[in-house]
């Protein structure tokens, strides 16, 4: 079965490499381009290649055997000129795959054929992968500023491609902007810590950025931005080869190094001790405007931030330790389908709190885990009217929205169940030397569940220890797997140590509003001397503040919820920094439909067109619901 979000024939022929030129519009705010691609058959006598593409504008197709190239330097895009163009043919446009490009070829071709077929294209405004800034919204407010989201089905609104995580791609792109360009890859040139904009005018003169990914990585790794940034490299690590440092508006740099500086190199470091070493030379994190949807985004080589991270005191950098992990777990080993998503993300998930028990302690893994279930319940409520979501292991049907499913239970299910067989193995010892067999069998390669399930198998088998086989034979698989509803199928037990004393406040605080005499309350700053940001619940944490929301908003008739209803749209809708893309789906429906919509409609242009996408979806569920 294929892929059931993309409507391509990866199957029969499929593109290894993908060669980029870009114009980027900023006054018509469009890129204008083409893309190269490098495609292989994999079956004799196919006909067609077929690409997807939403809301983009394709204007010519070629393929090699037609393509004369001519040196033209004064524009990238111009640098092929074609004698015969290609009748391609796009498909009616559905709702959440878009329109298959379908692209002829010549007859007689067999597995094994190499050809490179060029689509000149531009996106348009309905191109959901990227949000254009004016300057206003942006922190210098001097320079417009683009930045793209591709995950998990947009790459195909950025361009045409085979927009499926099945298969690896490595690209090049040559992109031309009077701003500074950022990819999820390589840079080439100008350097890095070079001169801003190579000397040149920023927001004046043209420059192009050139860039090579030499990793295969799944489309939805591909990305983009572009705006005033500077770049700052991090202090290097002694005996590690690759290469780390922070980009952002120069108004944000210094706080943004400050904030980051510390831990990156450091965590990156203990985590190839742990599980291997890391296979993209570089890894830069860019701090992006406060409309960036989440938390963070793992894109190759870079990952993209939200600034509420920026807390001035380094406690939010968890979220990089998460995106950091991902360039074992989701960009070296990939999940082959939405399907598969908690491959990525209960992986993660897993590995990060493993770290922060290295780095940290015991108790702050479990910390983590209390936290974790939390969120898990809340997910799981979320969606007891669809129990299908509620699962680890997701069966879409072809043009079914995976972001619909988006939630922590991938996270929360995924990494519960790893350490649920970290210890029904036998704890540490032995999970550790499986986890590093596990990367270091599928690194670049995409799998499903029953990929993962066989390998741990054959890794426990070619040990031959029986009791760890039956330790596997004694977990029911299925279970986790498909399990629905609102309980797992094994509750764990963690240790207590840290969540204890916050719970404890909590309780007296809880009980002090039945208490007449408030001269007989005792709470003092010192209460919370000792906790860190997680045990508190001021902090301007976004993942705190979600559940606040969720708490403050439970009884749509409740006081709290009217006073907190417009601090909580601002909220999902980015407006006020923390545009993280599980507010929508979690906290909208709690809010008053008439209310939410009213106010969305008031300044939906300024909204992620993302968030727009998730707002609307939830409009139509709360209609169909009254
Ligand atoms: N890859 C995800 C973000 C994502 C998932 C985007 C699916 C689109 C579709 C990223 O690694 C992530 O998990 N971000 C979290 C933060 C993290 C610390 C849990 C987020 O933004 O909430
Ligand atoms: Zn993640």
């Amino acid at each position: 079965m294929p892929d059931p979000t993309t409507q391509s024939n990866y199957q029969q022929i499929y593109t290894t490499n993908v060669d980029f030129h870009w114009k980027l519009d900023f006054e018509n705010q469009i890129i204008d381009g083409s893309a190269t691609h490098t495609v292989l058959a994999r079956e004799d006598g196919i006909k067609q290649v077929i690409f997807d593409t939403s809301n983009l504008e394709i204007r010519n197709v070629l393929v090699d055997d037609r393509t004369v190239e001519v040196s033209c330097p004064n524009d990238v895009s111009k640098a092929l000129i074609y004698c015969g163009l290609v009748k391609f043919v796009l498909g009616a446009e559905h709702e959440v795959m878009g329109s298959a490009l379908h692209v002829p070829l010549v007859p007689g071709i067999q597995t094994g054929s190499i050809m490179k077929v060029t689509i000149f294209y531009k996106t348009t405004k309905g191109s959901t992968a990227l949000q254009w800034l004016t300057k206003e919204q942006t922190q210098g407010k001097q320079f417009a500023y683009l930045f793209s989201q591709c995950q998990p089905i947009y790459a195909r609104t950025l361009a045409p491609l085979q927009d499926t995580p099945s298969l690896k791609i490595t690209y090049t792109a040559t992109v031309a902007s009077v701003l500074p360009v950022l990819l999820s890859a390589i840079r080439v040139s100008p350097p890095s810590d070079g001169l801003a904009h190579d000397g040149k005018l920023v927001g004046k003169d043209v420059v192009s950025y050139v860039y090579k990914q030499p990793v295969g990585i799944p489309s939805y790794l591909i990305a983009i931005a572009s705006g005033n940034l500077r770049y700052k490299p991090f202090p290097l690590i002694e005996g590690r080869s690759w290469k780390s440092g922070v980009w952002a508006e120069p108004e944000l740099l210094e706080a943004s190094y400050w904030e980051f500086s510390e831990d990156t190199g450091r965590f990156l470091a203990k985590e190839e001790d742990i599980v291997g070493p890391y296979k993209f030379g570089v890894y830069d994190v860019l701090v992006l405007p406060p409309s960036f949807p989440y938390g963070g985004m793992e894109n190759a080589c870079l990952s993209f931030l939200t600034p509420t991270l920026l807390a001035g005191d380094r406690t939010l950098v968890d979220v990089v330790v998460h995106e950091l992990t991902h360039s074992w777990f989701g960009n070296g080993i990939t999940h082959a389908e939405a399907t598969h998503f908690w491959l990525n993300e209960g992986w993660t998930t897993y590995i990060e709190r493993l770290l922060q028990q290295f780095l940290h302690s015991p108790a702050e893994r479990d910390f983590q885990y209390i936290l974790g279930s939390t969120a898990l319940s809340e997910a799981l409520e979320n969606y007891v009217d669809r129990p299908k979501y509620q699962r680890l292991v997701i069966d879409f049907e072809p043009g079914e929205d995976p972001d619909e499913a988006f939630s922590s239970i991938p996270y929360e299910k995924g990494s519960t169940f790893l350490l649920y067989l970290e210890q029904t193995l036998g704890g540490l010892d032995v999970f550790l030397p499986y986890i590093r067999d596990y990367v270091a069998t599928f690194q670049g390669k995409s799998i499903t569940t029953w990929d993962w399930k066989a390998h741990i198998y054959s890794y426990f088998e070619r040990y031959g220890v029986q009791e760890k086989l039956d330790a596997l034979n004694s977990v029911d698989w299925d279970s986790w797997f498909y399990g629905e509803g609102m309980k797992l199928p094994v509750e764990l037990s963690y240790d207590t140590t840290l969540s204890e004393p916050a719970y404890r406040l909590a309780a007296q605080w809880d009980a002090s509003r039945f208490t007449s005499d408030v001269t007989k309350l005792d709470f003092s700053a010192s209460d919370v001397e000792t906790f860190n940001s997680n045990q508190k619940t001021t902090s301007a944490n976004a993942e705190i503040r979600l559940r606040f929301y969720n708490v403050a908003l439970k009884d749509p008739t409740s006081l709290s919820a009217s006073d907190f209803a417009g601090k909580a749209l601002d909220w999902v809708t980015g407006r006020d920094g923390t545009g993280m893309i599980k507010g929508p789906h979690e906290v909208l429906p709690r809010i008053d439909a008439a209310l939410a919509m009213q106010y969305f409609a008031q300044s939906e242009e300024e909204f992620h067109p993302i968030a727009r996408k998730l707002i609307e979806k939830v409009r139509l569920r709360c209609i169909a619901q009254r």
